[in-house]
């Protein structure tokens, strides 16, 4: 056999990683909201990937990325064929999405069956690293239970008696608030009332009424992105934030929204696994760099896009860019100690981080970092047979 058998000689066969010179572009599909109320954190996810990826061009086995942008418009109903067309009409060899826990059902569903390497960069739905855990799903955020979880213990341990949940009724906020009531439970308090706003309603005055008049020691609140601003904005117009009744939620309720939300926002406590302050070098590095590129300040989203594709970068790497090597590449995602601007964290079995929970306070229009609420929380992960 001599060198006529090599690259070329079989009809229809595609180079993707030996060819001298040109190779086809590795293709990353996001599947994130561009458009609606979570907008804003779409386009942190994704921004923070376009920079991972503009900084390791040397070392993703020599292939350059390629990004392959769908409006998910946080919609469960359209997730389906969203999800098709980017694995079997667009073909690609990485799914990254999605924000929303009802489009990420219905994505992870898709994503399992056809095996595709699939980083989800900030959905919380709980199912995915438990019951529905697969070989090729990762996750570079969090579960919904992690951040209500810490929280729960910060409002057990002061004392706080009488608590409100308030949260977008769907299975993100119902599972924050699961969190929540495991932190708590040990407390002695009460949970004396649930309210289920539908997504993404933003209509928020008869339930705020209905907290005046209950008089709560505090309320755990689950709501992000446009539907966070209005409900601290609201909140303080209705004389709330003087109240005496603390208001506090999964970090989510401040992240990257501060600056809309202004005076309201100040003093808001919150948990989450990423603080604006934390005061390391890849943190510090990572929001100069940030703010270099895209003008604004960088928040939990945007690291949650950056691992991701960190995780991305490594898989190529320890693969030489063979994105048809996915035994490798799954071994190597699930090995890394990730070097996080949130702090390194390792992936559990399930493969959801495991990650310290913060305590944070917004002061000036800044989350600012309190303490470490929980240290290494890892999700229950029940149901996951994985590892
Ligand atoms: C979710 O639906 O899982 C979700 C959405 C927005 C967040 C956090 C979780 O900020």
């Amino acid at each position: 056999m001599g060198a006529a058998a090599g690259v070329g000689t079989l009809a229809g066969f595609t180079p993707t990683k030996f060819a001298i010179g040109q190779q086809a572009k590795v293709r990353v599909g996001t599947l994130l909201p561009y458009s609606g109320t979570y907008a804003r954190l779409g386009e942190a996810i994704t921004n923070a990937m376009q920079m991972r990826f503009a900084q390791s061009k040397e070392m993703i086995g020599s292939r350059e990325i390629e990004l392959i942008k769908l409006d998910s418009e946080a919609a469960p109903p359209k997730a389906t064929e969203n999800t098709s067309k980017l694995i079997n009409s667009e073909k690609v060899d990485f799914l990254v999405g999605p924000v929303h826990s009802g489009v990420a059902m219905a994505m992870a569903k898709i994503a399992r069956e056809e095996g595709v390497m699939t980083i989800i960069p900030n959905a919380g739905a709980d199912q995915i690293t438990g019951p529905l855990c697969a070989p090729n799903i990762f996750r570079s955020s969090f579960s919904n239970w992690q951040p209500g979880y810490p929280m729960g213990r910060v409002l057990g341990a002061e004392g706080k008696k009488r608590v409100v949940l308030c949260y977008w009724n769907y299975g993100a906020g119902q599972q924050s608030a699961q969190g929540f009531k495991d932190g708590f439970a040990e407390s002695g308090g009460e949970i004396i009332k649930e309210i289920g706003v539908p997504f993404p309603e933003v209509e928020f005055q008869s339930v705020l009424s209905e907290i005046a008049s209950l008089k709560p020691d505090a309320v755990y609140t689950f709501f992000a992105g446009g539907g966070a601003v209005k409900f601290v904005k609201d909140w303080a117009a209705a004389g709330l934030k003087d109240s005496g009744i603390e208001l506090t939620g999964s970090g989510f309720l401040t992240e990257g929204v501060t600056e809309a939300q202004g005076a309201a926002a100040e003093g808001l406590r919150t948990t989450l696994h990423y603080a604006d302050t934390l005061d390391n070098d890849v943190n510090n590095v990572f929001r100069r760099n940030y703010k270099e590129m895209w003008g604004s300040e960088a928040d939990v989203y945007a690291v949650q896009g950056y691992d991701a594709a960190e995780m991305i970068r490594v898989a190529l790497e320890a693969t030489d860019g063979d994105t048809g090597a996915k035994d490798d590449m799954i071994k190597a995602i699930e090995n890394t100690v990730y070097d996080s601007p949130r702090g390194p964290f390792k992936l559990s079995a399930a493969h959801n981080p495991v990650q310290n929970f913060y305590l944070r306070k917004v002061v000036n229009g800044v989350n600012e970092v309190q303490s470490i609420a929980v240290e290494a929380l890892s999700d229950p992960a029940k149901g996951c047979r994985l590892g």
